[in-house]
């Protein structure tokens, strides 16, 4: 029987892609599934919590009762987390989010034949930061979780994103490898908290993952 510890809260998660425009047929994304996510929405509902989940495009089902909202881009990813943040007692922002947008999407397919067989460069502009925005915002009843998504240097990249956005918790995982990460059902996260402690939780199913890191924000809220 699940226990019903979130009862009363609402859980704001962000999961999935983004994906930014190059032209009507082409954009730039990445590996994000939304299984991470979404095992992280369908654990907060099974233990009673209102959760809304914001998902950039994911060949998944909305887990059952869970409010979804489809986006694509980084900016309506933004606007849609924003305008929910305020009645949120736990935001966690799984997705990833691409970091740069090319400038100036065109309205029309880029053709081969005008580029000359020569290179074609696409200039890019930073993305805003959602996570940061929402570590700028938050009240001290607020809980804010924030992923890492790292190929080196887990532990220090997670502590100076734990530090810039202003986070109560990260959970660092190590992309570029088959059983974790992005796309695969397994992962293995490391826990970092804002007063400096760590829990390590083991290569799972992301299900499972879910229920611990839930568990330990539960624990962290008091
Ligand atoms: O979806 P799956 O296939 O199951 O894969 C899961 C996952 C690997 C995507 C997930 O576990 C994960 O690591 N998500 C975070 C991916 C990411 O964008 O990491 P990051 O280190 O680049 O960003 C750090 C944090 O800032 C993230 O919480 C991200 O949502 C947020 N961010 C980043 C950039 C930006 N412009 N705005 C943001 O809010």
């Amino acid at each position: 029987l699940t226990r019903k510890d979130l009862k009363g809260k609402k859980i704001l998660v962000s999961a999935g892609p983004t994906v930014e425009p190059i032209d009507p047929v082409r954009f730039v994304s990445n590996h994000s599934s939304g299984k991470m996510g979404y095992a992280i929405a369908r654990a907060a509902e099974k233990r009673g919590g209102t959760v809304t989940l914001v998902s950039g495009p994911v060949n998944l089902d909305a887990p059952v009762g869970v409010e979804r909202i489809d986006v694509e881009t980084c900016e309506q990813m933004a606007s849609q987390m924003l305008s929910n943040l305020d009645q949120a007692d736990i935001i966690i922002k799984v997705a990833a989010v691409a970091d740069y947008k090319p400038i100036d999407p065109k309205t029309s397919k880029i053709k081969k034949k005008d580029n000359n067989n020569k290179d074609l460069c696409i200039s890019m502009a930073e993305n805003p930061d959602i996570l940061k925005l929402i570590g700028e915002k938050k009240t001290k009843d607020q809980f804010v979780v924030g992923f890492a998504a790292e190929t080196d240097d887990l532990e220090k990249n997670a502590l100076l994103k734990i530090k810039k956005k202003n986070l109560d918790m990260i959970a660092a995982n190590l992309v570029g490898s088959s059983d974790s990460g992005f796309k695969a059902d397994t992962n293995k996260v490391k826990l970092f908290f804002r007063d400096g402690s760590l829990f390590d939780i083991p290569l799972m199913e992301k299900e499972k993952v879910a229920d611990i890191l839930i568990d330990q924000v539960i624990k962290k809220m008091g």
